[in-house]
């Protein structure tokens, strides 16, 4: 089974309501929230008060992909104002186990996320705490980005690692997928797929939901 997790960075605030009831009924599986605070990336997004708003309305599972420093201080906020998934960062999380066990311990699932320029190794150890990990095609602060080439090989290797570590986890890949590329990218291993501007981006959400999603549904099939 493979999810599609619409980005709403790449949304127009201003009809923020009715674009994401529109990947609702276009057939979306997790709404992705790109938390940013203008220090661990160079753009600053939105906090909990956002998350808070969406889940009084929407009944899928919130993703929160913090790009924050110091996530274990917002984690708990996050999770209360209706986070279903929290997922943090191996390049600024030095106390990795402990921040998955704190996530999980407010009974959300925990992801930890990996940059297109930090190695596969450093999740080794991690693999064996986390319930999902985020792989980065691009690198974290913007939505539009190019998506990095080298990520497929990446997925792949990343694949067999948890495959032999722990077939339990998620893998969620993030950045500059489109229809172009999605198949591709569900076929080397991701089952969760993150995409921003290649659903924003649509004049009609609802159908280019759709599309992506039979794209990823039909990959495990053809
Ligand atoms: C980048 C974010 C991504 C981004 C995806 O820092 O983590 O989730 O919004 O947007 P696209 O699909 O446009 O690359
Ligand atoms: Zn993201």
């Amino acid at each position: 089974m493979k999810f599609l997790a619409p980005s709403i960075l790449s949304a127009d605030f201003w009809k923020l309501g009715e674009q994401i009831q529109a990947c609702i009924e276009g057939g979306a599986d997790i709404i992705h929230f790109d938390v940013m605070d203008g220090h661990f990336v160079p753009n600053i997004t939105f906090g909990p008060v956002l998350l808070e708003s969406i889940k009084r309305h929407c009944s899928l599972p919130l993703d929160a992909h913090l790009m924050i420093e110091n996530p274990d201080r917002y984690i708990p906020d996050f999770i209360k104002a209706g986070a279903d998934m929290v997922s943090v960062h191996i390049e600024n999380t030095p106390h990795i186990h402990r921040t998955l066990d704190l996530i999980k311990s407010f009974g959300a699932k925990a992801g930890v996320v990996i940059n297109p320029g930090t190695s596969l190794r450093v999740l080794e150890e991690a693999l064996h705490y986390a319930d999902f990990v985020l792989l980065m095609s691009v690198n974290p602060g913007f939505g539009g980005q190019r998506f990095i080439e080298r990520s497929l090989q990446r997925l792949r290797k990343l694949r067999a690692m948890v495959d032999r570590i722990n077939p339990n986890i998620l893998i969620e890949v993030d950045g500059g997928i489109k229809e172009e590329n999605i198949q591709e990218v569900a076929r080397a291993g991701a089952d969760i797929l993150v995409v921003g501007s290649g659903v924003f981006g649509a004049k009609d959400i609802k159908a280019q939901t759709k599309r992506l999603k039979d794209l990823i549904t039909f990959s495990e099939v053809l």
